[in-house]
């Protein structure tokens, strides 16, 4: 990301302590980079502990500061609960949590297994709420304030054809959002999220837009303004949900998609056309991106 385009003045989040999961890679690891330089100590999880190591180390190099790797599987309720101690006895209380890991793959439904279901529902629908309710907690008996923002889609308003694990999940973290803001709202936590469009990450394509082209992601020239997101507008956004000044945005999903949602629906419902070969090829090639990354795996 191009820092000198962050909106905020230097220093904004110096008292401010936020974990970003799934913060190793893509989106998390951009936010953590822009959090890192407007002043935050930055805390990032994921399963391949050696990938949020390195990422750690090459943000510090960049920017100085503190960020801190951990490896853990936010799918394992205890793990969460290890790591938070560990953050809490060693760094201090947290003011903040980006719940932005995530885990999605295109497949027509009726190819879809239990497990496969649950491979997704289970980073993204559990996780998120294993993550939130375990830091909710400590804020809640600590007295303390605290925001939490999370990564949605805006599939979340309109439904996800060929990604229904990811789109059912994304939904109920939405519903948390709204809830949460208001449950908890009277004990100073906050709770909002982001739908972005297309933002190229290594992930997200792999997964999403296999073949590299015609597809899914690609689609971006149906955005109306004919190109994919850029990082660091993302990375304001964030900034603006989660730095001190702006408290009283509580309970909103708000999307960064160059108006996609609106004009195509922002969805893969364009895959209707794709052949049973199509399908195939994509599978083979997801399938191979996702043993790359589970060989990284320390947890
Ligand atoms: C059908 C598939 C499949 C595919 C995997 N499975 N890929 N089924 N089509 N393309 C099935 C497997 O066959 C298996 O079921 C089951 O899913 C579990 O597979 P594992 O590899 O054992 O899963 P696991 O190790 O738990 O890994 C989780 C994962 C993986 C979700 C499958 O992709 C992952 O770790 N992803 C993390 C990163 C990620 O997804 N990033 C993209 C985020 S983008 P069987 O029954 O065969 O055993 C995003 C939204 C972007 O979220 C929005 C854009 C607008
Ligand atoms: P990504 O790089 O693949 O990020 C996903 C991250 O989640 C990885 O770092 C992964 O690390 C982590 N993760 C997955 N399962 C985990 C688990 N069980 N425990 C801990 N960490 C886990 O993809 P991305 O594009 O940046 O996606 C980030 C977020 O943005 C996701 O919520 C995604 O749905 C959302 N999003 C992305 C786009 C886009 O265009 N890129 C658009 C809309 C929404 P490990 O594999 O090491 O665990």
């Amino acid at each position: 990301m191009d820092t000198s385009k962050l909106m905020f003045r230097d220093g904004l989040m110096k008292d401010e302590r936020i974990l970003i999961t799934g913060g190793g890679t893509g989106l998390g690891k951009e936010m953590a980079e822009g959090f890192l330089k407007l002043g935050a100590e930055v805390h990032i999880c994921g399963r391949r502990g050696g990938v949020c190591e390195e990422t750690a180390a090459e943000l510090i190099e960049k920017h100085g500061g503190k960020v801190v790797p951990h490896a853990c599987d936010i799918r394992v309720a205890e793990a969460i609960t290890d790591m938070n101690d560990e953050i809490w006895s060693k760094h201090g209380a947290l003011t903040g949590l980006m719940n932005n890991a995530a885990g999605n793959f295109i497949s027509r439904t009726e190819d879809l297994s239990i497990r496969g279901f649950d491979a997704i529902s289970n980073i993204v629908f559990r996780g998120s709420f294993y993550m939130t309710h375990d830091i909710g907690k400590r804020w809640i008996d600590q007295k303390r304030k605290g925001s939490v923002c999370s990564i949605l889609t805006t599939w979340v308003w309109n439904g996800g054809p060929f990604v229904v694990p990811s789109a059912m999940s994304k939904a109920a973290v939405n519903t948390m959002t709204q809830s949460l803001a208001v449950e908890w709202g009277r004990y100073g936590l906050r709770f909002n999220a982001i739908a972005p469009g297309p933002f190229p990450t290594k992930g997200a394509w792999a997964r999403l837009s296999p073949d590299s082209g015609t597809s899914s992601m690609e689609r971006s020239t149906a955005n109306p303004m004919g190109r994919v997101g850029e990082m660091h507008e993302l990375v304001n956004l964030a900034v603006l949900l989660m730095a001190p000044g702006a408290e009283y945005i509580n309970g909103q999903t708000i999307a960064i998609d160059g108006g996609m949602y609106n004009a195509s629906g922002g969805n893969f419902s364009a895959l209707a056309a794709w052949s049973d070969e199509q399908w195939t090829a994509a599978r083979e090639a997801i399938e191979g991106a996702n043993a790359e990354d589970k060989a990284k795996r320390t947890v």
